[in-house]
C-alpha cells in the first residue's frame, strides 16, 4: 500500500508539474533513441520495458493464428477484453485501424495508434530511472489512465504501467 500511493505521488506530481508539450520526438525521428539505448534503458530498470505487440496481430502474417483471431474478433467490441493489454485504448475506434483483426490476413500489422512501449514499473526507482529517461530522449508519456481513478494512472497493488508515448 505504502508503495503504490508512493508511486502515485510520484508519478502525479510529474504529471501536474509538466503538462504536455507540443513537440516531443517520434519514432520515425532521427533522434528516436537506438534498439541499444532501448535495451540499456530497459537494463535499468529491471527488463520491465514492454514492446507493444498489437492485440490484433494472429489476424496477420506473419503472425497469423486462425483460433487466437477468431477468439479476437469475437470480442473485440467488449471493453474488457482489452483489459489485461495496458497498451491498449479502451475503444477500438480510437486505434484508427492499426492492426485491425477485420483487415485481411495479408494486410500488414501496423503499430499505428499504440504506443511503442509501456513500463511496468514496480518501484520508484523504476519511476525515477523512466521519467529520467524520457526528459533526456524527450519522449512523451502517459500514465495509464483507470477512468475511475481521478489520478492519472492504472495501479494494481503494487505496480503501474507507464505508456511511452508516440
Ligand atoms: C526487457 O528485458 C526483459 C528481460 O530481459 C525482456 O524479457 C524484455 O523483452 C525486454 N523488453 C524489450 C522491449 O526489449
Ligand atoms: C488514421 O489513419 C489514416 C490512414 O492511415 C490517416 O490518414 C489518419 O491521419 C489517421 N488518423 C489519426 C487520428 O491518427
Ligand atoms: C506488471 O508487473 C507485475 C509484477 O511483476 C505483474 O504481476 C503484472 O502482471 C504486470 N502487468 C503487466 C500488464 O504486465
Amino acid at each position: 500500500m505504502f508503495v503504490r500511493s508512493t508511486l502515485v505521488a510520484a508519478l502525479a506530481s510529474f504529471a501536474v508539474a509538466k503538462p504536455q508539450e507540443p513537440c516531443r520526438i517520434l519514432p520515425t525521428d532521427d533522434s528516436w533513441p537506438t534498439r541499444e539505448i532501448w535495451d540499456a534503458f530497459n537494463h535499468s530498470i529491471d527488463g520491465r520495458l514492454i514492446k507493444t505487440i498489437p492485440i490484433g496481430s494472429p489476424c496477420h502474417d506473419p503472425t497469423y493464428d486462425e483460433e487466437q483471431c477468431n477468439t479476437i474478433r469475437e470480442n473485440w467490441h467488449v471493453p474488457e477484453f482489452h483489459l489485461p493489454d495496458p497498451s491498449t485504448i479502451m475503444n477500438p475506434i480510437f486505434l484508427n485501424k492499426s492492426c485491425d483483426p477485420f483487415d485481411p490476413q495479408e494486410t500488414p500489422c501496423q503499430i499505428g495508434a499504440y504506443v511503442p512501449y509501456v513500463v511496468n514499473v514496480t518501484s520508484i526507482d523504476h519511476v525515477i530511472k523512466t521519467i529520467h529517461f524520457v526528459k533526456k530522449h524527450n519522449i512523451r508519456f502517459v500514465v495509464k489512465s483507470t477512468g475511475h481513478e481521478c489520478l492519472h494512472g492504472t495501479f494494481n497493488r503494487n505496480w503501474g504501467i507507464v505508456d511511452l508515448d508516440a
